[in-house]
């Protein structure tokens, strides 16, 4: 079965998110309709080789002129570098204003292309067909995207709505089980922003979805995008609610760049599952939340195989970690802000969070 979620803004063109399995094979059909020009498919080498020749397939299949432009895998590529030379590539294509890119990808190529597209003759049209489950319901809807420069990770980018997100179920089944599972930290986090009964089917019987169960990944995607889309819908540049998407994304984000950014030591879910457990234990240790929710939370996660302590990540300081927290993009002159909870299900954006009980906090969690 697909389900087709619109995304509709005051501000932003209209566009769907169509979920669902066998969708790569009907790319062409539903890519079709929007196509003025010609397309380019950007893709890594590691997704092109899994799914480029089925993407070209379909697209051929629909009457759409396309070509395969790929990029090395991996964080390195939202780069200036790569990212100047994706456009060069573009320019020798001949590409125009009527053409459309495709990012066929996880998040990487999502948020490069993306980028790509958004500067491309000052902005051409992208579809975004993300590849892995954490791209699916997350940074392939909402329209960020974002290249890294050496200061940080996602400091150079634009908001730029794809025209269709295509979200094919069956493309996860390559995707390794680790990746999975940090994917499953953004869905358990959707859930804990806003809806405790969709985290309660992800803690019970949702949970086989973590292993890979087609139909309990496609009802986890919906949900997760559903929750996604309203929220941007609502505000799309993170003027105020958007902000309940970073939860547990402060704290996650601190220590992945303590970490050196290393995907071997920590992926970005598993921060993101980590930052959550913190989130709603520092709730609880200043008497937002109950330690009961704050509990289950971290036993929810540690079900996933996801980590919930700090020692889990290696040996943090925890000046280091607030120093990072306050550098953080999302603070506001000088103040801390951190999305927090009052219980499972109820998130909130606090932007005056007080420093030293954070350090504190971060000290009693076993940080140096
Ligand atoms: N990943 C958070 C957002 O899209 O706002």
């Amino acid at each position: 079965m697909t389900t087709t979620l619109p995304v509709t803004g005051d501000r932003f063109k209209p566009y769907d998110v169509v979920v669902g399995r066998g969708l790569l094979a009907e790319l062409g059909t539903r890519v079709a309709p929007l196509v003025r020009g010609r397309t380019v498919i950007i893709t890594d080498e590691t997704v092109a080789l899994l799914h480029g020749p089925a993407a070209l397939a379909s697209l051929q299949a629909g009457g759409v002129r396309a070509r395969l432009l790929t990029v090395p895998p991996g964080e390195n590529s939202k780069s200036f570098a790569e990212l100047e030379r994706v456009i060069d590539r573009l320019l020798d294509f001949g590409l125009d204003r009527r053409d459309l890119v495709i990012a066929l990808g996880g998040g990487v190529v999502g948020d490069l292309a993306g980028l790509a597209a958004a500067l491309y003759m000052r902005g051409i049209d992208v579809v975004q067909v993300p590849t892995t489950l954490l791209a699916q319901v997350d940074s392939s809807v909402g329209g960020k995207t974002a290249i890294d420069t050496p200061r940080g990770k996602n400091l150079v980018g634009a908001f730029h709505q794809p025209r269709l997100v295509v979200a094919d179920i069956d493309l996860l089944a390559t995707l390794p089980e680790r990746q999975i599972r940090s994917g499953w930290a953004e869905v358990l986090k959707h859930g804990l922003i806003c809806d405790a009964a969709f985290f309660d089917w992800l803690a019970g019987e949702g949970a086989v979805g973590s292993l890979g169960d087609p139909a309990a990944l496609t009802r986890a995607v919906v949900r997760s995008v559903e929750i996604k889309s309203a929220i941007v819908g609502e505000d799309e540049k993170e003027a105020g609610r958007r902000a309940l998407l970073n939860l547990g994304h402060t704290f996650g984000h601190a220590i992945e760049a303590e970490l050196g950014f290393d995907e071997d030591a920590l992926t970005h879910g598993e921060a993101v599952a980590l930052g959550c457990a913190l989130a709603f234990r520092y709730s609880a240790a200043i008497n937002l939340c109950a330690t009961a929710d704050a509990d289950r939370v971290s036993a929810v996660l540690a079900a996933a195989g996801l980590p919930t302590r700090l020692d889990q990540a290696g040996a943090l300081s925890a000046v280091g970690l607030l120093a990072r927290m306050a550098g953080d993009k999302k603070a506001e002159g000088g103040r801390l802000t951190l999305i927090l909870a009052r219980a499972i299900g109820d998130a909130l954006v606090d932007k005056a969070v007080d420093r030293d009980a954070v350090l504190d906090f971060l000290r009693s969690e076993g940080a140096a």
